[in-house]
């Protein structure tokens, strides 16, 4: 635990620090590449169209998610508390408001209703690590094939129980502490997916629709785009980086006071978007070649990918392989989802980590019981005309998310000073000025814009 000269004007984290750059960048690669990036990207662009709603989430990364990023992590950092207490005391020391806590707070509640249904997903990749070391994949249809993920959901007994040993093991590695949790499990992890992911890649080559499902992503048709998709494509970008809700900030504020922001949230993003189109260049010739539907939702990825894998030679190494490391890649996120709630658990009621840890792990595992019956025992319950789970993923990801993230980036941009978030941001060059102007204009207005277009509100104002 490296302490912050006080030349630096810094403070110190109560919870350690990043021992490198390297393991800061590692830690928040594997929070932002996770189930978002192999299941929930290729699902969400095929129920959307496709190509235009690709580039649309292109524009967002770049417009919206790199600027809200490099908020969160100078924001973190100047503050090296738990995101509520780092917005309250920021606030504060930039003679605004302490109120900005409640920021912190929107995060907080965000991570927990995120985790309560990313731990059901995750909980179906850790029964495929079964399903596939037993051969259930190989040589099957994708009618069969696809008859494995429905029994799964179907079964409210084996949802709950891999929802819970999912939880388990999140709070397992929490309860350890930054340091030894966080950064063993991810430098295997990102590697070892991006293997097996070429893999996959040289599969949908021989499938024959390789061009097909390529050009179903990369040829855009706007006619396609609708309010509601664009907002989508926002939600996604946010989710997908892991932005919006405080868990960057929590990461920044273990980050250590000569580590680039900028360099570090470009090499992020970079390793984040670059995955999420190479798994959707992975499942749409798949999809094609077996006259799959691009738009079937939620369970996409786990109809086609399963369909390569008991299809090509070595199937059964590689579907298990890749499974255990989908897993781990959804874990690394778990925690950082869990880190602000469990932070300011530990802040501000005194707890030790590991009883915050438990603490917190059991709420999500409550919440996330009605996601584990969203597709049985409940599955007539409807929440404004969506699942359970359904509602809770566009709460958090289409309003919580994008909303967090334009507070951030307003307070970043028009409440700190510029002469506080160039020391943060390396100096007062050409990237400074790009960013704060992304950060004070581009960012909030696009994103309240999307916001009001895609939920209906701007309609409803303009009484269209
Ligand atoms: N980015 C993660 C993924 O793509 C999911 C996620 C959303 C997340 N918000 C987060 C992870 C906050 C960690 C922290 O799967």
């Amino acid at each position: 635990m490296a302490n912050i000269p006080a030349s630096q004007g810094g403070r110190t984290s109560l919870h350690g620090q990043w021992s490198s750059r390297v393991a800061f960048i590692l830690a928040v690669t594997g929070s932002a590449v996770g189930l978002g990036n192999i299941w929930k990207f290729p699902y969400v662009a095929g129920a959307n169209g496709g190509s235009a709603f690709v580039l649309v989430y292109l524009g967002c990364i770049l417009l919206v998610g790199l600027p809200v990023m490099m908020s969160e992590i100078l924001i973190g950092r100047r503050g090296r508390r738990n995101p509520v207490e780092t917005m309250t005391l920021v606030g504060e020391e930039e003679g605004t408001s302490r109120r900005w806590g409640w920021v912190g707070g929107l995060g907080v509640i965000a991570g927990v209703l995120i985790l309560s249904y990313y731990s059901v997903i995750a909980g179906w990749s850790l029964d495929f690590i079964i399903e596939s070391l037993t051969g259930s994949f190989q040589g099957k249809s994708g009618e069969e094939v696809g008859a494995v993920i429905e029994g799964l959901k179907g079964s409210w007994q084996r949802s709950m129980l891999w929802h819970s040993v999912f939880m388990g093991l999140s709070v397992f590695v929490v309860a350890r502490g930054v340091e030894k949790g966080l950064e063993s499990a991810v430098r295997f992890m990102v590697p070892g997916l991006l293997v097996l992911l070429f893999v996959l890649l040289g599969y949908a080559m021989t499938t024959g629709a390789f061009v097909e499902g390529l050009t179903f992503l990369f040829t855009p048709d706007f006619s396609a785009l609708t309010g509601d998709s664009v907002l989508k494509a926002l939600g996604q970008a946010f989710f997908s980086l892991s932005i919006g809700m405080g868990a960057i900030m929590a990461y920044g504020a273990y980050l250590p006071q000569e580590t680039s922001i900028p360099s570090a949230s470009v090499t992020v993003v970079l390793a984040d978007t670059f995955i999420a189109l190479l798994s959707a260049s992975i499942i749409f010739p798949i999809v094609f070649a077996n006259g799959l539907n691009p738009g079937a939702g939620p369970d996409l990825v786990f109809r086609t990918l399963p369909l390569a894998f008991g299809n090509m030679p070595g199937g059964i190494v590689f579907s298990t392989l890749f499974f255990v490391l989908l897993s781990f890649a959804a874990l690394t996120s778990a925690i950082g989802l869990m880190e602000p709630a469990v932070a300011w658990s530990v802040e501000r009621f005194g707890l030790t980590r590991r009883a915050a840890a438990i603490m917190i792990g059991l709420v999500i595992w409550i919440v996330g019981i009605g996601t584990a019956l969203s597709d049985n025992v409940i599955a007539d319950v409807q929440i404004l005309g969506q699942s359970w789970f359904g509602a809770v993923d566009y709460l958090t990801t289409n309003i919580m998310l994008p909303l967090g993230g334009v507070l951030i980036t307003v307070f970043a941009g028009w409440f700190m000073s510029a002469n506080s978030t160039s020391s943060e941001l390396g100096g007062a060059g050409a990237g400074f000025r790009a960013w704060r102007f992304l950060a004070r204009f581009v960012a909030p207005v696009g994103v309240l814009f999307v916001l009001a277009d895609g939920t209906g509100l701007l309609d409803f104002v303009t009484g269209g």
